[in-house]
Parts: C-alpha cells; structure tokens; sequence
C-alpha cells in the first residue's frame, strides 16, 4: 500500500454502478478513486498504467468478462490486488474469482461497511516478513509463562457470514472450557477490523495483538504473557486491534508468529475469525485441528455454508476437521434443522439455542452467559460442545491433514488441477 491513500480503480461497464461504488467511497479518508474504465481491457490498461493499490472488479462485461481482465491485472501489476464484485446466485463465481487471482469477492448489492472493509483488509499488500523465534516445544518451562500440559488444541470458530454468533460462541466455548478442564485456555480474536472479544469479556484497555506487531522480532512466550489479558474466568485473551486503521498492519506472517508462541503456552487456543478466505483466515483454517462452522436458520448463510464448504475442500482441507453448529436455533425460522443438514448433505452436530434476551443481557453485561447462567439452555448446548473438544484425540495431520503452505492462488489452482 502506498504510504498515503488507498488508491482504487473500478472496472464495470454500468455508468451507475460505477458511481455508485465511487459516492460509497468518497468520504472515506483513507482511500481514492483513481480511475473507472467501463471494459475490461480498459481496464488492464488503467491498471498497468495507475498500478492502483485496489482494482474493484465487476464479473459481467461485454468485451472481456472481470474474471479474464483478473488474471491479466494480477499476472503484470502483482502488486495490486483485486476484489470481484458480482451479484448473488453465481453459486461458481467465488470459485472461479479465486482461481483468477482475485483477493476478495463482495456479493452486490453491498453495504459500505462490507465494500471498506474489504478494500482496506487487501491494500495491506507490503508485507514484513516475521518469524517466530523457535523455542522447543518440550522445554520444561522456567519460572515465567504459563505452560501448556499436553498437546495443544486449536479450535476455531468460523463461518461463511457476520452475525451469526462466532464471537459470543467463541467466548463462551473458551470460558466453559476454562471450568471444565482448569487448564490453560487462550482466546485469540483475529476478527481484526471488528474485534469483538475485548467487549464481550469487559476487556477495557488491554493491549492488544497491535503490540505483538511492534516487537515481532523478539517474540516469545515472556513478551506474549505480557500481552494476554486474562479474564476472571482465568481465560487470557490476545484481544484484536482496538481501531480498523490498526488492524492493516496484522499480517499473516504475525499471525503465525503468534500461533506459534500461543502452541507453547496454551492448552487450548480458540480462535475468533471474519468471513472471507484470506490470508489470514488460511492461517487460522491451517492451524486448526478442529473448525466449529457456525450456521444460522437462513437461506442465505445455508448457502454461503455450501461455498464454504466447497472451497474448505478445494483448499485441501479434511472435512472431518469441519463440524457443523447451528446457532440461534428457534421454531419459528420456518426451516427445519433436518432440512438444512439435507441440503448442506452433513450432520449437524450441535445446536445452539436462541435466547435473545438472555444473550443480550450477557453481551451487555460483559459477562458470558456460561458464566452468569450455569442451566440455560444455552450453556447446555455448549458444554456439551465444550465436551467432545476435550475428547478429541489429538490428531497429527499429516500432509492431507493440513493444508500446505503457499498462497491461496496457488493452492486452489493445485486443487483444481487435481480435481
Ligand atoms: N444463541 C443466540 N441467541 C440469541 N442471540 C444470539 C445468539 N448467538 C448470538 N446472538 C446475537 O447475534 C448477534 C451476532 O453475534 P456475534 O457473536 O457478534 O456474531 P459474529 O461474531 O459471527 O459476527 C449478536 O447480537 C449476538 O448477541
Ligand atoms: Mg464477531
């Protein structure tokens, strides 16, 4: 990214849409419009010539579709990075987005929230190269940090859309955890932009993983053990960045850095995500021994799960490292739970229940409902959840375990080749 502004162009042959997307961006600070072409070879040449930070692609266009004019941007200008925009119901383009180089891919119509968010997460293009300090896994541990017993189980909660519970679930999964087990519990929010974490367990002014970005270098589980806040449930906490500015400097690098320590002190790492496959969500997907994939009685988040689940295993990912959980289950959604395990063709393993009062009542509070309300039906559902964690054996995934290293691009090109 350019040391100023984001710098954009926008490629798509509808005048309207166009300037649209450029009235949405216009009062934010941190970006500019520098150029719209209404073609795609247009817009190969508007990119050559600006080397924009963000090219915002539409897929549907006369001359050349946005998934040919993608690949050409991201073969000559590397240093640019696309969103596809396109509207909904193209169950392949997502697919077909990613195999084209694209970074991101924003379903229109979509909110300004939705379109900043993207464009900010994939300027973050410079990217320091960090490496963890290695330390031996079985060192005893000296006086200072807290150690984990055993091996180290990494959970994370992940879904294919906002708002359906992934932070308070996340939360309440580490802090019944904590209880069941005494055992050492980390809760890691990479939701970067819109980190939740901090409010949900009355954080205050902690620091946060911004901190472990400033002395990367020197990384280890001392440095770490300063950084965690640790809840009165005895959960720590490495808390996401506290401003969505702050957040770009978090890269993928720093996350596995912060993995690595996390695997020396922690039990159990439970991590927090945002949609969207990204660099930093392949991180946390490669780490995982377990994904708890949160779902809601919706038509739309039911087929986003099926995308999800389609590229989960382009990616290479095991689907037994997938587990199903509906959250906010109610009778009144008007689709009942055994048709939506029918048309994702998966069981669904755990059902969480909705209670909007109760939830509210603990999100304001700070409070986490496992906490405050040891019999709800709720806390039920996730201690139950919270129990089959503890059983999991740990898996040593090998090759098909876990996914490879490399870009994204490269690996579903892999995976596409193979399939
Ligand atoms: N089981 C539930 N019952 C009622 N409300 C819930 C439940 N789970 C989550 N919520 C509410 O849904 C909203 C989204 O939850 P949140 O954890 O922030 O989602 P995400 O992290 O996936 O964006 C919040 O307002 C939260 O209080
Ligand atoms: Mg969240």
């Amino acid at each position: 990214m350019s040391a100023g502004r984001i710098r954009i162009l926008i490629v798509d042959d509808v005048a309207e849409s166009r300037d649209n997307v450029e009235k949405l961006l216009r009062f934010e600070p941190d970006v500019e419009v520098v150029g719209k072409a209404e073609r795609g070879q247009q817009g190969i040449d508007m990119a050559v010539d600006l080397t924009p930070d963000v090219v915002l692609m539409d897929i549907n266009m006369p001359d050349m579709d946005g998934i040919e004019a993608t690949m050409e941007i991201t073969t000559r200008v590397p240093s640019t990075a696309v969103i596809m925009m396109s509207v909904q119901n193209e169950p392949d383009m997502l697919r077909r987005a990613m195999l084209a180089g694209a970074r991101e891919f924003l379903s229109k119509p979509f909110s300004l929230d939705e379109l900043i968010e993207a464009v900010r997460h994939v300027s973050k293009l410079a990217r320091p190269v960090v490496q963890a300090q290695t330390q031996d896994h079985s060192e005893p541990g000296t006086a200072g940090p807290r150690r984990a017993t055993g091996d180290t189980k990494i959970i994370s909660v992940v879904s294919s859309k906002g708002g359906v519970g992934r932070s308070f679930v996340s939360v309440n999964l580490a802090v019944e955890l904590r209880k069941m087990t005494q055992k050492e519990v980390i809760l890691l929010d990479t939701s970067m932009h819109f980190g939740d974490i901090g409010v949900l367990m009355n954080s205050g002014d902690a620091k946060t993983i911004v901190d472990i970005v400033d002395q990367a270098h020197s990384l280890d589980a001392e440095l770490m053990e300063d950084i965690l806040f640790t809840h009165s449930s005895g959960v720590r906490v490495l808390l996401s960045p506290p401003t969505p500015q702050e957040a770009e400097i978090v890269t993928a690098d720093h996350l596995r850095a912060t993995l690595n320590v996390l695997t020396q002190m922690a039990d159990y790492v439970i991590i927090d995500t945002r949609p969207g496959f990204d660099d930093l969500m392949l991180t946390v997907m490669d780490a995982s021994e377990r994904m708890l994939l949160l779902l809601s009685m919706e038509m739309t988040t039911i087929k986003d799960t099926t995308q999800f689940l389609e590229i989960a295993s382009l990616l290479g990912y095991q689907s037994d490292r997938i587990r199903l959980v509906l959250n906010r289950m109610n009778t009144y959604s008007g689709i009942p739970t055994r048709d939506i395990a029918e048309n994702l063709g998966r069981e669904i393993e755990f059902q969480i229940p909705e209670d909007v009062q109760a939830v509210l009542h603990s999100v304001n509070e700070g409070t986490p409902l496992v906490e405050s309300r040891t019999d709800h039906r709720i806390t039920q559902e996730i201690r139950r959840l919270a129990s089959s964690m503890i059983d999991v054996e740990a898996e040593n995934a090998g090759p098909d375990g876990k996914a490879s290293r490399g870009g994204l691009m490269s690996r579903l090109r892999t995976a596409f080749r193979s399939s």
